[in-house]
């Protein structure tokens, strides 16, 4: 269990998940007395971390930071000071971590770092909750790939929309408002071309009904290029079309001239390459991927083991027949290798219930 300290240090730093791309949402506050005299969590890049936030936040010398993953070390191309040299030069006696950072330029440097310059440095509390906080970014730095969490809205008998395609709305405000402030918090929204073609979605975050000023990065895999230039997806930027070489070069053209980039990404028998896509996206920085399917896209991404948390949004309602299913293909043989949520939450969203947990041994 996270001391008090920490706890407030793990607020500050879930207040600013979403708007920290790529940098990890890290929250911190430093105490004298046992009296907390500064708080601070991370600016968006190029601004200062919660470490030299909480400490610019009061005056004087000294005391005691918690903070919840490890200060980052001086390194070639940092944008920012580095945050022990903030530390030092606040003459803060002692830092309680989190958890080290697994970022290859830091992974325990900046505790050495403190430790070598005098400062007492202990590691490990509210690791676990820390942990589940950090998810997706462990997730990006360990594995170079994203962090991926699918999402539907579905009847009771897990169908996204009719068999002739209508799926408007099948959940009600509540849930879709909670749907619009995720996407807030989320670095990339991921769709099929299916879903394009059928619903002309702008996919923009509008948590309150108001486009965020932030916008998450919205990608297609489209694999032939056939998401139309007139999509309104394309009205709001940043966009990605992922797509094979299938794809004409008069289409990627088109695409280019909305203001949109093209990504090509080997073909396969799916249509593109999702783990090369996902890398693709890693290494632009994004952490979190929302996938909001349609449901051939989700299927793809389950059987693939690419899928890390789910969020089901189930209305009490039947389509029945032919509607079309969450997670679409051959799905798994038997229940036994079902994938199997842990952790689960279960939400009340006026007439519709939010289940959400992490795919389990991911
Ligand atoms: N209720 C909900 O939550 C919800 C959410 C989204 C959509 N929907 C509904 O779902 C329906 C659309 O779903 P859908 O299953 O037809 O389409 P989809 O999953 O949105 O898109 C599938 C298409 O994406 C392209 N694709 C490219 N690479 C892929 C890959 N690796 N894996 C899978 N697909 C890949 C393929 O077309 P190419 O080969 O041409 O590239 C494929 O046919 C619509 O009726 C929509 O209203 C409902």
């Amino acid at each position: 269990m996270a001391s008090a300290f920490m706890q407030r240090a793990l607020r500050a730093a879930a207040a600013v998940r979403g708007q920290t791309r790529s940098n990890p949402w890290v929250g911190a506050v430093l105490v004298r007395d046992d009296v907390v005299v500064g708080e601070g969590a991370t600016a968006p890049p190029g601004g200062v971390h919660a470490e030299a936030a909480a400490i610019a936040a009061t005056g004087g010398r000294g005391g005691t930071l918690y903070v919840t993953l490890e200060p980052c070390v001086p390194f070639a191309g940092k944008r920012t000071r580095a945050c022990v040299e903030a530390i030092v030069a606040a003459g803060v006696e002692r830092v309680v971590v989190g958890i080290p950072d697994p970022d290859a330029r830091v992974q325990g440097r900046g505790i050495a770092w403190l430790r070598e310059r005098g400062v007492t440095v202990e590691v490990g509390d509210g690791e676990r909750e820390v942990e589940q906080q950090l998810r997706p970014y462990l997730k990006h730095r360990s594995t170079g790939r994203p962090y991926v969490v699918a999402k539907f809205a579905a009847s009771l008998d897990g169908r996204i929309a009719t068999a002739s395609g209508d799926s408007r709305w099948i959940t009600g405000e509540a849930a879709r408002e909670r749907s619009h402030q995720e996407r807030a918090r989320v670095d990339a929204i991921l769709v099929g071309s299916g879903t394009v073609l059928a619903d002309d979605p702008a996919l923009t975050a509008r948590p309150g009904g108001v486009l965020a000023e932030r916008q998450p990065l919205r990608v297609v895999v489209d694999a032939r290029g056939r998401v139309p230039l007139s999509a309104r997806l394309f009205d709001v930027p940043p966009v990605i079309l992922a797509t094979t070489r299938r794809s004409s070069p008069e289409w990627r053209r088109g695409v280019v001239a909305c203001g949109a980039e093209v990504i090509e990404c080997a073909g396969t028998e799916s249509g593109v390459d999702l783990d090369q896509l996902l890398e693709a996206l890693a290494q632009r920085g994004v952490i979190t991927v929302w996938a909001e399917g349609g449901g051939t896209l989700l299927g793809a991404l389950f059987r693939d083991g690419q899928v890390d948390e789910l969020w089901a949004f189930l209305a009490p309602v039947v389509i029945g027949g032919d509607g079309k299913a969450a997670v679409a293909g051959p799905g798994t043989a038997t229940v036994a290798e079902a994938w199997r949520l842990e952790g689960t939450v279960v939400e009340s969203l006026e007439r519709d219930i939010l289940v959400r947990g992490y795919v389990r041994g991911r």
